[in-house]
């Protein structure tokens, strides 16, 4: 499904995204959700590593490339997704010595250009982050909640599968 898409984005001042899970730090990951997260803090590890295996895409940012040997993973996103009409993105966060230099925009570019999400509607939940979010076209759901969301564009999810409308 997801074969032949790139798996890996480098920046120019030596860190990484990628969207192999064999690379990412289940420990990292599980630590910050659990303890540091405001939106699952006590959640079991089993839970976070069975999100993990459940859903589609699951990026990694690294500080080095995992794929010329061990890299210290420094950020993560997660994405729910069908692929075609429906994304959810959940779990963002930059370890807190590397906030501040861009690796969530990046991640979020990233994660928004794939080619087979870029077209769907995709929505998220958020407390503070809004002004982030929007830099990628996300907008607020109005009366519901803390919920932002990306409509619908058919015509980039056809490009997104190389046909035509
Ligand atoms: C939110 C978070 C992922 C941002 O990561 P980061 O790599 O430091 O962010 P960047 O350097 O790429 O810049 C973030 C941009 O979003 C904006 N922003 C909006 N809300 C923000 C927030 N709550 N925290 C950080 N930045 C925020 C910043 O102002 C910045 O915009 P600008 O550079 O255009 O002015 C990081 O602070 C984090 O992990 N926080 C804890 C977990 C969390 O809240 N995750 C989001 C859940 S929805």
């Amino acid at each position: 499904m997801l074969d032949s898409e790139q798996t890996t984005w480098i920046n120019n001042d030596g860190f990484s995204i990628s969207i192999n899970k064999r690379f990412l730090d289940i420990e990292l990951i599980y630590h910050f959700l659990s303890n540091e997260s405001y939106w699952v803090k006590g959640m079991a590890k089993e839970l976070v590593e069975a999100s993990i295996e459940s859903s589609i895409l699951c990026y990694g940012v690294y500080e080095g490339n995992p794929n010329n040997g061990p890299a210290k993973q420094v950020g993560f996103a997660r994405v729910v997704s069908d692929l075609v009409r429906f994304s959810w993105l959940g779990d963002v966060f930059v370890i807190p010595e590397y906030r501040g230099r861009g690796l969530s925009k990046w991640l979020l570019h990233v994660i928004t250009e794939h080619p087979k999400l870029k077209g769907t509607s995709f929505q998220l939940a958020t407390k503070d982050a809004h002004s982030l979010y929007s830099q990628f076209g996300f907008k607020p759901l109005g009366e519901v909640g803390n919920r932002m969301a990306r409509p619908l564009n058919l015509e980039v999810v056809y490009k997104g599968y190389k046909l035509s409308t």
